[in-house]
């Protein structure tokens, strides 16, 4: 096993009860510390099953001994809030996931419940709230709010409890591209300077392709695993299983089968803007 990994799972399967198939089927993977890791994968392919395996809300299947440790830390009855302290999840729809009655009251929610004194919380939600730009919206009703901002909140609630991880599950895919934009910006910012590991559930692929690593889920199996740049450049792969390739990639593609002579080294968005206007200056 890698020295600094900040997740290990092995073995881990869960079979919804009243359901005979697995939901998730001997699931083994790790994710480094700090790194952003992307989880790609057709809806019910277990996606969010295995982030309620990793935060104690399930228990995974008994056989196959199943282990799972975040942050050095076995997953146990005994350790299950000392994980979910660890792991910040923002969910997909920005609206299940209020609970105060304006903004600073539900940063000040999660605090209460880990009986944060009170003089300390009046010390972090101004920070946590200037963090994601949403410092005058204090007193704002979430009603009030747009999707992107409601968002913005959770990740502030959750930056409260100083996690060591934060996953999004499909936390963007109900925003517009400028309210998704901000979440990501936010979200690397938080990373850098919190050093936190990221993991983001997305249907998304140029979010993905931002990550350091991907997973690919399938039907309840890990299909693949490895470099973003490893996982993207299997196109074929990817057709297969019906996931989107990168627009970069698709380009990549295109001129290829235009019997244009790419360089080998494209591997991004911005690369490949690079070397078109290069083309196009020679021209
Ligand atoms: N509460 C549940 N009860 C029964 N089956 C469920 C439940 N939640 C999810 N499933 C099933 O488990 C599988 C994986 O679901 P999920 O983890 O939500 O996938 P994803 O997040 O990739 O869309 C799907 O077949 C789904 O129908
Ligand atoms: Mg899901």
């Amino acid at each position: 096993m890698a020295a600094n990994s900040i997740i290990k799972i092995k073995n881990v399967s869960y079979t919804y009860p009243e359901t005979k198939k697995p939901a998730i089927d001997q699931i083994s993977f790790e994710v480094e510390r700090g790194s952003w890791t992307a989880v790609i994968g057709h809806n019910g392919s277990g996606k969010s099953t295995i982030i309620r395996l990793i935060n104690g809300l399930l228990v995974p299947d008994e056989q196959g001994q199943p282990y799972i440790e975040v942050d050095g830390v076995e997953l146990t009855d005994d350790t299950v809030w000392q994980i979910r302290n660890k792991v910040g999840v923002v969910f997909q729809n920005p609206d299940n996931q209020f609970v105060g009655a304006t903004v600073a009251d539900d940063v000040a929610f999660g605090l209460e419940n880990r009986g944060v004194a009170r003089n300390e919380m009046l010390k972090i939600i101004p920070k946590v709230l200037e963090a994601v730009g949403m410092s005058s919206s204090s007193d704002v009703e979430p009603a009030n709010l747009s999707g992107g901002q409601k968002q913005r909140v959770a990740i502030a609630g959750i930056l409260a409890i100083k996690p060591k991880i934060i996953i999004l599950d499909e936390a963007t895919s109900m925003l517009d591209p400028e309210g998704k934009n901000q979440i990501l910006e936010i979200v690397r910012q938080m990373k850098k300077k919190y050093h936190l590991t990221v993991i983001s559930i997305t249907h998304d692929i140029d979010e993905a392709s931002q990550a350091d690593q991907v997973i690919v889920m399938n039907d309840g199996k890990l299909v693949d695993q490895g470099s973003t740049k490893k996982i993207f450049n299997q196109t074929q792969v990817l057709d297969d299983l019906g996931l989107d390739v990168p627009f970069f990639q698709q380009i990549k593609i295109r001129l290829i089968q235009d019997g244009i002579k790419l360089p080998n080294d494209i591997d991004s968005e911005e690369e490949m803007i690079n070397y078109l206007c290069q083309l196009n200056s020679k021209m």
